[in-house]
């Protein structure tokens, strides 16, 4: 098994490099925003209370599987685009704050990666999820860079939001995900930061894939 954890803040680039990333290495890849988002998706319709003993359960009991092409399958049914919606990303921080929660995704973010070579995306994969992964990398950049990747990410799927709207919940996500009591986004001791501002996407994997295959070597 090879871990690769990719953490770092809302539109910093995430998804599309560690999904270019996983392609390029050969690994899978798991984006374990898209289990907090399933899991905030699933609490909206549930009408349930977040922290009640009825919901957990219900969580605990959700399967999340991952196809051998990275697919995300929760309870038999694959994820699409219903998780990326400005409802789920107003309430998905708050969900992500509870500890009950944080625990049952990390455990089945843990059986999913367990002996597979695999990039792993998310907030606290380096840091507390796999603390022993061979290559833990941070990716950062500017509030108004990473606005407007997600308002475009929005406008192509045909979201009707404004630009101030879009900077205005990064913001909020940050401050929650950074001042979180239970896993704050912050980069583990030993992981790489790496700024992407001003660089295209090619250019940022290209920079990555070389410095991983170093470090994979090593492990
Ligand atoms: O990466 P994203 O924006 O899709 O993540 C959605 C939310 O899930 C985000 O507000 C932070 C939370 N999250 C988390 O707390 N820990 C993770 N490992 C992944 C995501």
């Amino acid at each position: 098994m090879i871990y690769v954890t990719i953490d770092g803040p809302a539109g910093s680039g995430k998804s599309s490099v560690s999904q270019n990333l996983a392609k390029k290495l050969g690994f899978e890849h798991l984006d374990t925003g898209a289990l907090y988002r399933a899991a905030a998706f699933l609490w909206i319709h549930s009408k349930k209370d977040l922290k009640s003993e009825e919901f957990l359960k219900m969580m605990d009991n959700t399967s999340f599987n991952l196809t051998n092409n990275s697919a995300l399958f929760v309870n038999g049914k694959r994820l699409g685009n219903e998780i990326r919606t400005p409802e789920v990303g107003k309430v998905v921080s708050k969900l992500a704050e509870v500890p009950q929660i944080r625990e049952i995704i990390t455990k089945k973010t843990r059986e999913i990666a367990d002996n597979k070579r695999i990039v792993v995306e998310g907030r606290d994969i380096g840091t507390v999820v796999l603390p022993n992964a061979c290559v833990k990398i941070f990716l950062t950049a500017s509030v108004n860079e990473r606005a407007c990747r997600r308002y475009e990410d929005y406008k192509s799927r045909g979201v009707d939001i404004q630009f101030e709207e879009v900077v205005k919940e990064i913001k909020f996500r940050d401050e929650m995900d950074s001042t979180r009591k239970v896993a704050p986004l912050k980069p583990a001791k030993n992981a790489i930061i790496f700024s992407t501002d001003g660089l295209t996407l090619e250019q940022v994997v290209s920079e990555l894939y070389d410095l991983i295959v170093e470090k994979v070597k090593k492990c």
